[in-house]
């Protein structure tokens, strides 16, 4: 038994999924949410809305108090959707403590700063009342809260220029349905994270036009290799684009009834605004947020993303599907750099 103290912040999907598996592999989980009546209603019924099928053990505990949650833990989980990460944080600065293990498995980029969420996290736990000698890890990969909350076989990342924390955490989350591996490169990962959403919308807006799986494939190879791009630019290591945080969580998202990202796409496909497609999938869709990001790095780094691209401009400017696939298939590669048109 592994019987480490975990505190989770975030009574999603995600968090509830990992809660479940942490407490089944030994460990003494709390879990808090911001909303008060969430905890009432998981502590009482012990089955998540969203997750219907996966019972919540009677050992995984629930509390209204952040101060609760951060105390005496060995490792504290942000697993609020990405724009709540820095306001979570905030709240919670005062009562973590030096050497705790903070762990992020939000997926996205800050628009204001276009900091990852390990980089939010050291931005605001960081300040003078904060704790000192942070030790940040993300854990990224292909993994579906679905699959996980019925002991699927899963593969993620623990991602940390900080081997001992990264290793701690491989070990604590390594049980028989899930494997960890590790990679230093945290920001190659975390930018692979946030990125793919935007080409997940991608793909699912192909599959609403009624394009095949030629196109399918298509945009998720030309869309890790302009991640990957942007990824070197930015000092990342190319390699982490091709392993399970890159174009694994790329094809788990771009390929997967479970993925919202994909679902949004495809209703905007079939021919729904971005903001009834939103309505309609009823959560946060993480693709749409990091678009503006998207085109902020491309532009700051000057690196071509041409599916990227595409994407805002069907998504945030309004432009048809059809015409612009028509405009992204039309495009001369004489114009582009070489990077833009040669093979990965
Ligand atoms: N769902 C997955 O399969 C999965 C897998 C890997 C990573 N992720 C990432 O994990 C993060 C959370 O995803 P999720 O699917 O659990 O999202 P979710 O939409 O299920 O999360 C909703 C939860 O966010 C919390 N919340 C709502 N309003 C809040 C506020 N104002 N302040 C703080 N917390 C608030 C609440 O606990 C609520 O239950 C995302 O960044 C996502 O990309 C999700």
């Amino acid at each position: 038994m592994k019987e480490r103290k975990i505190g989770i912040l975030g009574a999603g999907t995600w968090g509830m999924a990992l809660a479940r598996m942490l407490t089944n592999s030994g460990n003494d989980v709390l879990v808090w949410s911001a909303i008060e009546q969430e905890i009432d209603n998981l502590s009482a019924a012990r089955v998540h809305p969203n997750l219907p099928g996966m019972v919540i053990p009677e050992a995984l505990r629930f509390t209204k108090s952040l101060e609760e949650v951060c105390s005496g833990k060995d490792i504290l989980l942000f697993a609020v959707p990405s724009v709540f990460v820095r306001s979570t944080a905030a709240k919670a600065r005062p009562y973590i403590r030096d050497g705790q293990v903070i762990v992020d498995v939000a997926k996205g980029i800050e628009p204001e700063t276009l900091f990852t969420m390990t980089e939010v996290l050291a931005d605001e736990l960081g300040k003078e009342d904060g704790p000192k000698g942070l030790r940040l890890v993300a854990l990224s990969g292909p993994t579906h809260a679905e699959e996980v909350a019925q002991d699927l076989p899963t593969t993620i990342v623990s991602a940390s220029p900080d081997q001992t924390a990264a290793e701690l955490v491989r070990d604590v989350f390594t049980n028989t349905c899930m494997r960890v591996y590790t990679n230093a490169d945290c920001k190659g990962v975390e930018l692979c994270g946030a990125m793919k959403n935007v080409i997940a919308l991608g793909v699912g807006i192909s599959t609403g036009l009624g394009y095949g799986d030629n196109t399918r494939a298509a945009l998720i190879t030309r869309g890790i290799a302009e991640i990957a791009r942007l990824g070197v630019a930015m000092g990342c290591n190319l390699q982490t684009f091709a392993g399970l945080a890159g174009i694994g969580d790329l094809i788990v998202t771009a390929t997967s009834r479970h993925s919202r990202n994909n679902r949004a796409g495809f209703l905007i496909g079939q021919g729904r605004t971005p903001e009834q497609a939103v309505k309609e999938v009823g959560m946060v869709v993480e693709g749409i947020n990091a678009l503006p990001a998207a085109m902020e790095l491309s532009e700051r780094y000057q690196v071509e993303m041409p599916i990227a691209k595409t994407v805002n401009a069907i998504v945030r400017e309004g432009m048809s599907p059809a015409d612009a696939v028509r405009a992204l298939m039309d495009r001369n590669p004489k114009d582009e750099t070489a990077a833009g048109y040669q093979d990965f």
